[in-house]
């Protein structure tokens, strides 16, 4: 069974580097199908698999572009970042009531293997190059409020110990 809980910072397992996965197998396909689940319940574009607790590079990707709908990758590496950088807007499912803008490169190129093996290479731009950087951050142990700007990350601070603080009172009580 796999645990459909949102991981919410600061959990540990979100700093954690997952590991590749080396076959396809029921749990995978489980794991993919589950995260699918658990993103569209959150109302997320995009989920890793540390979010649900499990260390595995998976990612699965969900935008109202024709053939991105339901993007899962699996081992996903990032081949080619674009030298021209764009600002947007970012919020996480882990990090939840918090969004702020992240500069990130405009394009990109990502390369890994469908839920049904094929590997794939896509050159992208726009919001599926930014959600699919985010997630791989994810599989390295990174969030997006470890690239904000000084002035961003001040205006984020307080709601970010508040999120703290509010992990600790419910540590408390289970
Ligand atoms: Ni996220």
């Amino acid at each position: 069974m796999i645990d459909k809980k949102i991981r919410i910072y600061p959990d540990p397992v979100l700093r954690k580097v997952a590991v590749e996965v080396e076959e396809i197998d029921g749990y995978i396909k489980e794991l993919i199908s589950v995260m699918f689940e658990v993103m569209k319940a959150g109302n997320g574009i995009g989920l890793a698999a540390p979010q649900i607790g499990v260390d595995k590079r998976v990612i699965v990707v969900s935008i109202d572009e024709k053939g991105f709908e339901r993007l899962a990758l699996i081992n996903p590496v990032i081949d080619y970042f674009s030298d021209k950088l764009s600002t947007m807007e970012e919020g996480c499912l882990s990090v939840p009531g918090i969004r702020a803008d992240v500069k990130r490169p405009s394009k990109i190129v990502v390369s890994g293997i469908t839920r049904s093996g094929r590997k794939v290479s896509i050159e992208t731009g726009g919001l599926l190059a930014r959600v699919i950087q985010h997630e791989i951050d994810h599989l390295n142990g990174v969030l997006f409020i470890d690239k904000l700007s000084e002035k961003e990350k001040r205006k984020i601070s307080k709601d970010l110990d508040e999120l703290v603080n509010s992990q600790k009172i419910g540590e408390n009580l289970t």
